[in-house]
């Protein structure tokens, strides 16, 4: 039997945070040699609110770029842009006619997203996760790693599937394949540096409330040196009082690869002004061999091309079958 696959994705939408990597990334690499692995940059999704054109398709290149520099090995794996490939938009629309509305207006994202929009919520935020369904079901997925986060969307995803197969296909033979989120315990939920109740996000209005990987040394620096703690000596995982102190100390654990157990032995008679300083050395030590790596890269632009080439030719081959089942079960004629 062959490998399992995965997919997974990042929006374009500004730089990448530490939440993205711990939460996503990082646990892509981890696996990878493990699956058939498809990566893609979601640029469709990045429409979804209001975006620049000016930027988007260098953003869609950055985050290509960060991928590999993250480490993520051609050997295992396929990078490719969901907006080069037109059956995921194709699938959209096929899916979009078997969801109940009611279904997406329960998402928690687009009701917190929508929020921000006010009057002028566009259709595609409604239906991000009819496209991120797509995205799954293309590509006929086993496993879907991704933060917490995800894990409404990838529910949604999973309902799709049975509706879809329930309605269209036989019970024996059902056309799209039941994805599972591989949602890990530790940086699933990577919480912001300003406020330990909410999620580190690239939407925060201030910039120090999350370290994004291309941060520089000094900006690192600065923004744990302003992060907030609380008045309380001794530092301890797991305290519901202390969401700032679990959510660093967990960034010390997943960025210096010690076990839960040797960070809470090191870090129990702690205070914030010797704690501060170890979490800034192990971030700034963790994140440098990923940027010297994305600037190679970055110099190299026809590599990059042809890395997104080779991946799309591969991706496309089994987007374009799935879809074609798809519209067979559906009962569409093909052309002659
Ligand atoms: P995006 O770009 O918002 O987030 C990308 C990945 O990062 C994870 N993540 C976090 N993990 C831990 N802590 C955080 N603070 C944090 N913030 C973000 C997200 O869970 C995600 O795994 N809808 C997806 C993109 C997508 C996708 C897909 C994912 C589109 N199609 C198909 C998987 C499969 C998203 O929100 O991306």
């Amino acid at each position: 039997m062959g490998k399992q696959r995965v997919l997974s994705g990042v929006q374009p939408t500004g730089n990448l945070h530490l939440g993205n990597y711990l939460g996503a990334i990082r646990n892509w690499v981890e696996i990878q040699d493990q699956y058939d692995n498809y990566f893609c940059v979601v640029d469709l999704h990045a429409i979804t609110v209001p975006h620049n054109p000016a930027t988007l398709a260098a953003d869609t290149y950055n985050i290509a770029a960060l991928y590999l520099a993250c480490g993520i090995d051609l050997n295992h794996s396929n990078i490719f842009v969901q907006s080069h490939i037109s059956a995921h938009s194709e699938l959209t629309w096929l899916l979009n006619c078997i969801t109940p509305l009611n279904w997406l207006q329960d998402m928690i994202q687009f009701k917190e997203k929508a929020v921000k929009q006010g009057e002028n919520v566009g259709v595609g935020l409604l239906d991000y996760p009819v496209l991120m369904a797509a995205d799954i079901l293309l590509y006929q997925a086993d496993q879907v790693p991704v933060g917490e986060d995800q894990k409404q969307h990838l529910e949604l995803t999973r309902d799709i599937v049975n509706r879809f197969n329930h309605q269209f296909a036989q019970p024996d033979q059902p056309v799209l394949k039941l994805p599972a989120p591989l949602i890990r315990k530790e940086g699933a939920r990577v919480m912001s540096l300003t406020d330990g109740t909410r999620k580190m996000s690239k939407s925060d209005p201030s910039e120090l409330s999350r370290i994004n990987l291309l941060d520089t040394p000094e900006q690192i620096t600065n923004k744990i040196k302003r992060c907030k703690t609380d008045p309380v000596r001794g530092l301890t995982f797991d305290d519901p009082e202390r969401p700032e102190c679990n959510n660093l100390l967990t960034l010390y654990l997943l960025l210096s690869g010690k076990t839960k157990a040797e960070v809470a032995a090191e870090c129990q008679d702690m205070g914030w002004g010797q704690f501060k300083p170890l979490l800034t050395e192990t971030t700034i030590n963790a994140l440098k061999p990923m940027q010297e790596k994305y600037q190679a890269v970055m110099d190299d632009k026809g590599y990059l091309e042809s890395v997104l080439r080779d991946g799309r030719e591969k991706a496309e081959a089994i987007a374009n079958q799935t879809l074609s089942q798809v519209k067979a079960a559906l009962g569409f004629s093909v052309p002659v």
